[in-house]
């Protein structure tokens, strides 16, 4: 017997849930380290209008076409774009299931620096420990890596087992406000640091004069990354939303609170760096550590009610992870439910377990086991983990988006997005026809500047 299609208890709900899939390792470890790569300010500028130009009008094209066709990825493109767009929607669950096998293990570190810094709150941080051997420590321990992961994925499908509305949007109610106001506390200690002001106009004054070609791509690269888009999310939880609330409003609030905390993330992070003497070049030196070798032992020295500020950033990290992780595994289940009629709760089990066998060998790939560290198909990219983050950030998420922004506008009629985007519930300032040139025009074409920046040899990840 068919059961009764799952929906969100609210459009706040769905609004939570979307915000929580978008908010995650994007916002706080790989928006920051790129902005930092970047040198900040031209670069900064560059992502708000990819994030406008880009991500906005593929957001309401993927919830658009998630809430007409009622159905998971593959499903959903098949009905409202034609059959053979299924495959488009095989490519998204495809895409979900590699970037959650690797994105687990990251999720799994952030577990392990709440023990960690919870401990040193409690007895003191211990003399003379550096930060840098203990995150290699950490990551080439098979046993660890292991245990970690497991421990996440166990959560992420807990959540997706208990449904939609009890599992998911019941998380996300919760945790989103608890997020906030820890991001608002750590802002506020960030804020009496000397460095501050140094970190804002990092961040905030542009000189194009340092900003590379390559810099450009990178920021519209991040941009699908960040706010979930080009693999189906936004299509699949999109499916879950009844009528009569606004896509405009609900895209545009997702998206700009996506923006913000990112900003706010990194704000709070450079405030740090810039207070301390030599941090710059230390940092500079190995940016994509910043969260897990450099902020850890600056809590304890330098940063107000660091103690207790410390294990609440990784609580932070790990809850907006998690919020992001069911978010993938649910565009694998929501399909397994809609285009082969297995129970949420096999799917959820069958489908998570299977990840995890590939979260293994992710876990595994950072030392603990050289076959699966020192492999490389794609030159620089060493190990199971950097190759999968390289494939999906490079070459899926952006063809998928491509082919999201072809589907919603040269194939789905005007009279069929009109009537989802212009209801009467849209706001006073969204006009259609500017809508329907950024994704029939302006972002294919931006989209397609990076695909074939990629081919040519240009690294996302
Ligand atoms: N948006 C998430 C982040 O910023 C990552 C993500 C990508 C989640 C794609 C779901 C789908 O961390």
């Amino acid at each position: 017997m068919q059961e009764e299609r799952a929906h969100w208890g609210s459009s706040l709900g769905f609004v939570l849930a979307a915000t929580g899939s978008a908010i995650g390792l994007g916002n706080l470890w790989k928006f920051p380290f790129i902005t930092w790569d970047n040198r900040g300010g031209a670069f900064v500028l560059v992502y708000l209008a990819c994030i406008l130009a880009v991500g906005l009008p593929i957001m309401m094209a993927e919830i658009l076409i998630g809430r007409r066709g009622r159905a998971g990825v593959v499903g959903a493109l098949r009905s409202v774009v034609g059959p053979r767009w299924g495959i488009v929607g095989m490519w998204g669950v495809l895409c979900g299931f590699i970037l959650l096998s690797y994105y687990t293990v990251i999720a799994g570190w952030s577990l392990f620096y709440f023990t960690r810094t919870m401990g040193w709150t409690l007895s003191g941080y211990p003399a003379g420990l550096q930060t840098g051997d203990l995150f290699g420590e950490q990551v080439g321990n098979g046993g660890l890596q292991l245990g970690l992961s497991l421990i996440f994925s166990i959560l992420t499908i807990s959540v997706v087992y208990l449904g939609v509305h009890r599992g998911i949007e019941r998380l996300a109610r919760t945790v989103l406000p608890i997020l906030f106001g820890i991001l608002l506390l750590l802002l506020a200690s960030a804020l009496q640091m000397e460095g501050s002001g140094d970190a804002i106009a990092f961040i905030f004054r542009p000189s194009f004069g340092e900003l590379e070609p390559g810099g450009v791509l990178e920021a519209l690269g991040h941009s699908f990354f960040t706010l979930s888009l080009g693999m189906g999310t936004m299509i699949t939880y999109g499916s879950y939303i009844q009528r009569n609330q606004s896509i405009v409003k609900m895209s545009a609030l997702i998206v700009v609170l996506d923006t913000v905390i990112a900003l706010i993330a990194t704000v709070i992070m450079f405030s740090v760096i810039f207070s301390v003497a030599g941090m710059e070049e230390q940092v500079g030196a190995s940016t994509v550590g910043m969260l897990f070798i450099s902020l850890p032992e600056l809590f304890y020295s330098e940063v107000p009610f660091g103690t207790l500020l410390g294990p609440l950033f990784y609580v932070l990290v790990a809850l907006a992870a998690l919020t992001s992780t069911i978010s993938l595994l649910e565009v694998v289940v929501s399909n397994l439910i809609d285009q082969h009629g297995i129970t949420r709760e096999r799917a959820a089990l069958a489908s998570g377990g299977t990840v995890f066998l590939f979260t293994v060998l992710a876990a595994l790939s950072f030392g603990a086991v050289p076959a699966l560290s020192g492999f490389e198909i794609f030159a620089g990219k060493a190990g199971w983990f950097s190759t999968a983050d390289h494939f999906v950030s490079n070459w899926m998420l952006p063809t998928g988006g491509l082919a999201i922004t072809i589907a919603a506008g040269w194939f789905m009629t005007r009279a069929a997005t009109r009537d989802e985007l212009v209801d009467g519930t849209e706001p006073g300032w969204f006009r259609y026809d500017l809508w329907r040139l950024f994704i029939r025009f302006v972002a294919p074409a931006a989209v397609g500047a990076v695909i074939i920046a990629v081919v040519f040899g240009v690294d996302f990840s």
